[in-house]
């Protein structure tokens, strides 16, 4: 009798140990057998009576151990419940073929993708990325670009000035990364230099106070308009397809001379007129022209020996036409909705 006590006390055990719930049901059956107020262990407590003195001791403390036992064994099951995946409703089992908890993956922004693109697309001729200060000085960002004060065309960039530091700017052009290359680099110099750039314009669909550029710089001996030309050709091939045409307007920078403004064929309806390129045929994309000696001088270059052409052009136009976007402000604004959109660009 008493050894059989002993035996059933173990064989509740190892049922315990053995046990795993597979349902509230099953926890809940657990409970009332091993915890209850009608618990199976209670009534073997009584046997104690029929226990050799010397093996009292063993015995109660096999009860208080089988005891503790299940309760911690349905403490234990009952978190699982509740911490379960909630599709899993009460099912306590884990299904390991289950599909994790999917890791969302974010997306670039479509500034990012098409900066990445030009950048790239220049990559490959060479160029290597020149990256710089959006806080500029008054020198780099205008007087060294031939652009002395009270020359008329600091107009027509109009910019925020640092309340505290009236010599700082936010720059309002990539030109500025020019001249810290030429400040600190010998020719031959072939640059290209994304970034973000800021103008005290009023916000519309149209304009924002901050956007994007690409700057491109390319110096050494004997560099021609001509490679300025073959140059925005091929890349504006890469970018808008095999077909593109390109055209270089006459036209004015205080840092370029000749300048131009290059126009691509509408790569929406191939020069035929669509509402993208307002029925001429044509996009204008960027500024560019042959650096101007002056600014080479005023960066420490011999314009006798080297010259060189610049070009830029903003991000978030071309952005807008690439992706059918058609106010600005969509582009500054980070709803995830509209940012989502993107998510298989690079
Ligand atoms: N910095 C000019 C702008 O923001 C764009 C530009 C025009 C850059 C001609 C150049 C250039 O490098 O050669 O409007």
């Amino acid at each position: 009798m008493t050894s059989s006590a002993f035996d059933r006390l173990e064989a509740l055990r190892d049922e315990i140990l053995s046990w795993s719930p597979t349902d509230a049901e099953s926890l809940e059956a657990f409970r009332s057998q091993f915890i209850g107020s009608r618990n199976v262990i209670k009534p073997l407590m009584g046997e104690i009576r029929e226990v050799p003195d010397e093996r009292k001791k063993a015995f109660g403390q096999l009860i208080n151990e089988v005891k503790e036992l299940a309760t911690v064994r349905y403490e234990e099951a009952k978190n699982q419940t509740h911490t379960g995946r909630p599709e899993a409703g009460n099912t306590l089992q884990l299904d390991l073929t289950a599909p994790g908890e999917p890791i969302e993956m974010g997306s670039r922004h479509p500034v990012s993708i098409t900066m990445n693109r030009i950048v790239r697309i220049f990559g490959r001729m060479g160029f290597t990325v020149a990256e710089e200060r959006e806080i500029e000085d008054d020198w780099h960002n205008f007087s060294a670009m031939n652009t002395p004060e009270d020359h008329p065309a600091r107009d027509m960039q109009d910019t925020y000035y640092l309340r505290d530091y009236p010599e700082l700017l936010l720059r309002t052009h990539t030109s500025s990364v020019q001249a810290r290359t030429m400040m600190a680099h010998k020719p031959p110099i072939r640059i290209i230099a994304p970034g973000r750039v800021y103008r005290n314009e009023t916000i519309s669909a149209r304009s924002h106070c901050q956007f994007h550029q690409v700057e491109g710089l390319y110096i050494d001996r004997g560099v021609s308009f001509a490679d300025l030309k073959q140059t925005l050709l091929h890349f504006s091939r890469e970018m808008y397809g095999a077909s593109t045409q390109i055209r270089l307007r006459p036209s004015y920078f205080p840092f370029t001379e000749p300048s131009a403004e290059m126009d691509v064929s509408c790569f929406i309806c191939n020069g035929k007129g669509c509402h993208v390129c307002k029925h001429t045929g044509w996009v204008e994309i960027m500024g560019c022209g042959m650096v101007d000696p002056q600014v080479l001088i005023n960066c420490g270059i011999e314009p006798e020996e080297f010259t060189g052409f610049a070009f830029g052009m903003g991000i978030e136009r071309q952005a807008m036409m690439l992706y059918g976007i058609t106010d600005i402000r969509w582009l500054f604004e980070n709803d995830l909705r509209f940012l989502r959109q993107f998510a298989a660009a690079r």
